[in-house]
């Protein structure tokens, strides 16, 4: 049997398969909310056979939104339109998940094709916040300095939307502590030079996080297991490492969290990404070894045969798809049938599953 095709059990939540469609933004929600496209979105990936779905990064505060245009989870009006993705989500076979997310400086940005550009408050942006008044890019405004109510502020935005993502039916939480947002602003320190307790050693760089997996962890049932993507590594010297990474996935195992879904970058423009196949599948790897923690592994996993041998090597327990389930929803269904597997195709599309 592919190991692809296998069921991945963690508390009390089973995925039918280990392929996750990995979050991504669609830029595409007015004031927080959902709309029709984000329902055909993720529902033509349940559709095409996923195991798990985790909904773009959403939004915790609006201030923490990358563009106008994200989706939010800071209002209780944002949750009937996330309800009906979960129960569509559900009612075809693929567990529903979230990615809540706070930007820090890199919020206030417009949508990649509305220019990518930082807005300021004149143009429809806010001002943002970050661990220190240290801009992403030269040519930007700098954030302001949370002082510790508005780091307390954080951790409460990010319990009270966890609590809300249960409320909704999400049954997977994943932490965006990736990419350059407002936590691995914390955990890097290229990005924190900050004088107090959360600033400094690793152990306080990390305090944040940690304040906010705890924060999350109370508003979960024991039976739904919490994620957290990180960037393993900010590719700069004097950045963040995978060696930093190995000793965070300890903590957080320590702290209740199920699996670390290890991408890279996003926290120094000017980074040299050696980018090609499976590049931050190694990070995956180290961790699950030196850890025990289940792994996720993402970025340029474009085929069957590499996602199956990714997981048969025992580099990571689920295999993220980002662009290549844009390309193509029926990725599961697709690698199914080239593994040999036999997967049944919803009820509607059944006379195409044959060819002949
Ligand atoms: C992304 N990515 C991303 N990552 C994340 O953690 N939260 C997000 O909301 C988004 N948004 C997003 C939007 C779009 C359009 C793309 C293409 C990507 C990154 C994504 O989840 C994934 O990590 C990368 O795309 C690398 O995987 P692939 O695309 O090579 O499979």
């Amino acid at each position: 049997m592919a190991q692809l095709f296998t069921p991945f059990t963690q508390r009390g939540i089973t995925l039918k398969n280990r392929i996750v469609i990995s979050p991504m933004c669609q830029y595409s929600a007015q004031d927080g909310l959902s709309n029709d496209w984000h329902l055909v979105h993720v529902g033509s990936r349940a559709v095409g056979g996923a195991g798990l779905l985790l909904l773009e990064a959403t939004a915790v505060a609006p201030e923490g939104r990358i563009t106008p245009d994200d989706l939010g989870i800071w209002h209780e009006e944002h949750l009937p339109g996330l309800r009906r993705m979960v129960e569509f989500l559900k009612s075809h076979g693929c567990v529903p998940g979230i990615q809540l997310a706070h930007a820090g400086r890199k919020a206030s940005h417009a949508s990649p094709w509305k220019g990518g550009h930082q807005l300021g408050p004149d143009a429809g942006g806010w001002s943002t916040v970050a661990p220190s008044a240290l801009a992403f890019a030269p040519n930007e405004t700098p954030p302001l300095a949370l002082d510790e109510a508005g780091i307390l502020r954080v951790t409460e935005a990010f319990r009270a939307a966890a609590r809300r993502a249960v409320a909704a039916g999400f049954e997977v939480l994943e932490i965006h502590a990736a990419h350059g947002y407002l936590l691995h602003q914390f955990l890097s320190p290229l990005s924190n030079h900050r004088p107090d307790a959360y600033g400094g050693s690793f152990e306080n760089r990390a305090r944040l996080l940690l304040e906010v997996v705890a924060a999350i962890r109370t508003e979960m049932p024991l039976h739904l297991p919490l994620w957290v993507r990180v960037s393993a590594t900010d590719w700069t010297e004097g950045g963040w490492t995978a060696e930093d990474t190995v000793r965070l996935a300890l903590l957080l195992k320590e702290n209740g969290v199920d699996l670390l879904d290890c991408s890279t970058g996003g926290n120094v423009a000017t980074a040299p990404i050696p980018v090609g196949p499976g590049y931050q599948v190694p990070f995956a790897e180290q961790v699950r070894r030196c850890t025990g923690l289940a792994t996720g592994a993402v970025g340029l996993i474009t085929a069957a045969q590499q996602a199956e041998h990714i997981l048969a090597t025992g580099q990571a327990d689920v295999i993220l798809l980002g662009r290549e389930s844009l390309r193509d929803p029926y990725f599961p269904l697709h690698a199914a049938r080239e593994l040999g597997v036999e997967v049944a195709w919803p009820d509607q599309y059944t006379r195409a599953k044959s060819r002949l």
